[in-house]
């Protein structure tokens, strides 16, 4: 990047919408260089973790403006990092090194709503909590919301394929989004911005942007689907004894609440004491029940009717209490209480990044396997002397569990006291192998004997039967970004890689778009 590519910028771009410490060329061009510093809570990501060293941000306004300034940097070869709230868990929103931040943070217009179909087009730059309000005042909801809904930007939240809190009952983004406008590399505006529910004209190309992080173009307006408002919630909270019972608590909770069912998260005792130790002195963070237990689950409903949905939670709360699936449980009485509950699941992220810092890992497996990865870890780091539970000065404070339970979404949280090469190695691979399938595995198809019929199965290189891999994703809902990149064949064959990487290549031929994140490097035959 030189101060002439700075200077291009500076006079396609409104006075303002560049942030660059390079100086303009001549005395008398446009603009003028900031402080390094300026820059600087565009380099950095939320955790503190990755830490990049542009020069230059830019802030557009219009798919014009970012239409121009991707032509030049496909043609210069300048590397591009899209940016939108900055509130990404795996390094994807930052430069490596001195990548042209484009952020969309200025770009945040509603363009429309219909009050009768919900469909909502707006810019990509528009802030997660700020539609929300929006649709509310019209009858209406986002179909996700998520702790950094304050922050992350629906662009944001399309380019990683946020999952969040309300995932179990309004599922995908791949699901809710009906149309994009996207920027691709060459400058080229592809305008998908359907507002249809129904749509079979051929390849569905705005499914590909659905996190893509950044890495196929820059997605500049979206069209989303929002539902009804619900008339009535409630949040209920529970005290739980073992795994075993937290699973049976969500097990009875489909049963019983059916339709109504919102949320179903869970938390372990060392993610709460986290809670409660960086929120001391705030009346409204405390303990929910009167006693500490193991495992605590959180249990939403959303509904229209009270009377009627009262009684089922009601129904529900006397099935736990009496099976002695949970062993004490309460229910929020008022918005304020549901609020203070939520509270508790959706700051144990921050509490987290406070208490030290924290390698992050968001996986999905099945439900019942969910928990084991969280014993597992702590075994190994006690095995490798980094880790005892309750001691202190130990390289590693804490391992907790949190996560979306009915998504089968787990957050296992290392907190160490600093990020080191030993913590990693000690963490890195193993814990993507375990999620995933090893990569020295191969999957065979046999026949089996008798049968006729033809199963999947894996043998280790040496052909002998291995017990079933957990098949899980090392990246549910957060996506791969810097972190994951280079560890995808745990839950992507070869192939799918190879053709992902033909993807990239047909829309990014330069490799320009958010490089060294997302793919592993492709191999030099
Ligand atoms: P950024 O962090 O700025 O960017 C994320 C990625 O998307 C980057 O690769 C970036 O290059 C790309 N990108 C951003 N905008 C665009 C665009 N317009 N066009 C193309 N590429 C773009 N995630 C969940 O899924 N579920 C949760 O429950 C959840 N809870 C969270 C709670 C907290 C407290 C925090 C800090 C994070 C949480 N996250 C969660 C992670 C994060 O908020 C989401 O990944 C979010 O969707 C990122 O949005 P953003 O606007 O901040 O994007
Ligand atoms: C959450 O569910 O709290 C988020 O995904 C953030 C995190 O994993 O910490
Ligand atoms: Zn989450």
């Amino acid at each position: 990047l030189t101060s002439a590519d700075v200077d291009h910028f500076r006079s396609i771009l409104p006075e303002g919408a560049v942030l660059s410490t390079l100086a303009p060329t001549a005395t008398t061009g446009p603009g003028t260089a900031v402080d390094a510093d300026e820059l600087d809570a565009y380099n950095a990501d939320w955790m503190h973790k990755y830490c990049g060293q542009s020069q230059c941000v830019l802030r557009p306004k219009t798919t014009d403006q970012v239409s121009q300034i991707l032509a030049y940097c496909h043609a210069q070869r300048l590397a591009v990092v899209p940016q939108g709230g900055n509130s990404g868990l795996v390094g994807g929103s930052v430069p490596v090194f001195d990548e042209v931040v484009v952020s969309m943070a200025n770009f945040n217009q509603i363009r429309r709503f219909d009050e009768v179909s919900g469909v909502l087009v707006c810019d990509a730059g528009c802030v997660l909590e700020t539609l929300d309000h929006y649709v509310a005042d019209r009858g209406y909801m986002m179909p996700l919301d998520l702790g950094a809904k304050g922050s992350c930007h629906i662009g944001g939240n399309v380019s990683t394929n946020a999952g969040g809190i309300r995932y179990l009952r309004y599922g995908s983004l791949h699901g809710s989004v009906l149309g994009l406008e996207v920027v691709l590399p060459d400058g080229t505006v592809l305008d998908n911005l359907s507002t249809l529910r129904k749509d079979s004209t051929g390849y569905d190309l705005k499914q590909l942007f659905i996190g893509a992080e950044g890495t196929l173009g820059i997605v500049t307006g979206v069209s989303i689907v929002t539902p009804p408002r619900p008339k009535v919630q409630t949040v209920a909270v529970f005290g739980v004894e073992s795994y075993e019972q937290v699973q049976q608590a969500f097990r009875l909770a489909k049963a019983n609440l059916n339709e109504i069912l919102s949320a179903c998260e869970f938390w372990d005792r060392s993610s709460l004491d986290m809670v409660l130790d960086h929120n001391q002195g705030n009346p409204n963070v405390r303990d929910p029940l009167a006693a500490p237990y193991p495992f605590y689950v959180l249990v939403e409903t959303s509904g229209f009717h009270k009377d009627h949905d009262d009684a089922k939670m009601a129904h529900y709360l006397e099935t736990v209490l009496e099976q002695g699936v949970v062993a004490d449980g309460v229910l929020s009485e008022n918005a304020t209480q549901m609020a203070n509950f939520w509270y508790i699941r959706e700051t144990i992220s921050e509490a987290a990044v406070k208490t030290g810092p924290t390698y992050k890992y968001d996986v999905s497996i099945p439900v019942p396997q969910l928990y084991n990865l969280v014993l597992e870890t702590q075994k190994r780091l006690a095995e490798q002397g980094l880790y005892r539970e309750g001691v202190a000065d130990q390289p590693i404070k804490l391992v907790t569990g949190y996560g979306h339970l009915g998504d089968g979404n787990l957050h296992l949280n290392v907190v160490a006291r600093e990020f080191t090469p030993t913590v990693s190695s000690a963490l890195e691979p193993f814990i993507y192998e375990w999620v995933g399938k090893s990569s020295l595995l191969k999957s065979f198809s046999i026949q089996v004997i008798g049968t006729g019929v033809s199963q999947a199965t894996e043998l280790d290189t040496e052909c002998h039967m291995v017990s079933p891999s957990h098949r899980g994703s090392i990246s549910a809902e957060h996506g791969l970004g810097l972190m994951k990149a280079p560890h995808l064949h745990y839950s992507k064959s070869p192939s799918m890689i190879r053709t992902m990487q033909s993807i990239k290549h047909l829309f990014d031929p330069h490799g320009i778009m958010n490089p060294y994140k997302y793919l592993p490097k492709v191999d030099k035959e």
